[in-house]
């Protein structure tokens, strides 16, 4: 049997597995697209899987949806995106999705360590901050947000 070109909001949500409301709220925000039947039921063409499934996996790393859809945006929105297309979008998005992975790292390492936050809660808050000195520089957890400034990520404190 063909595979069908358009889809029903019923048939992509179960094959992108996200929930009907959810795809509404993403053609609201602009992130995928439909076109009406005459009886005003959405249709989408079948690349708009790969839309929805760039938009999960964008969010599960943390990237706004503002920035998803900008993202989205530099794709055609009256042909199917080609391969060319898709590598681009990645090739734009490599270095920030590289300077995420860091910083998740760093997290990741840090946490058992003093993170300069001012609580002097950890035996090695005394070697690491006394008397809480990174408070100087300004709120929160100086050390980490130090790091993640030199990681280049927007936004990542
Ligand atoms: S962990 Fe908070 S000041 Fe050290």
């Amino acid at each position: 049997m063909p595979m069908p070109q358009e889809l029903t909001v019923g048939q992509l949500a179960a094959r992108s597995g996200v929930a009907v409301s959810a795809l509404h709220f993403y053609e609201a925000k602009g992130l995928i697209r439909s076109r009406r039947t005459a009886g005003n039921q959405r249709r989408y063409t079948r690349d708009t899987i790969r839309r929805v499934a760039f938009v999960r996996l964008s969010q599960s790393v943390g990237i706004s949806l503002n920035a998803i859809a900008g993202a989205l945006a530099t794709l055609p929105e009256e042909r199917t995106p080609t391969r060319e297309d898709w590598a681009a979008l990645s090739a734009s998005w490599r270095a920030d999705l590289d300077a995420r992975i860091s910083a998740l790292e760093q997290l990741r390492d840090d946490l058992s360590d003093c993170i300069g936050c001012g609580c002097l809660s950890l035996d090695r808050c005394a070697l690491a901050n006394p008397r809480d000195e990174l408070g100087q520089e300004g709120p929160g957890p100086r050390r980490l947000i130090a790091k993640a400034t030199a990681c280049g990520v927007p936004d990542c404190t």
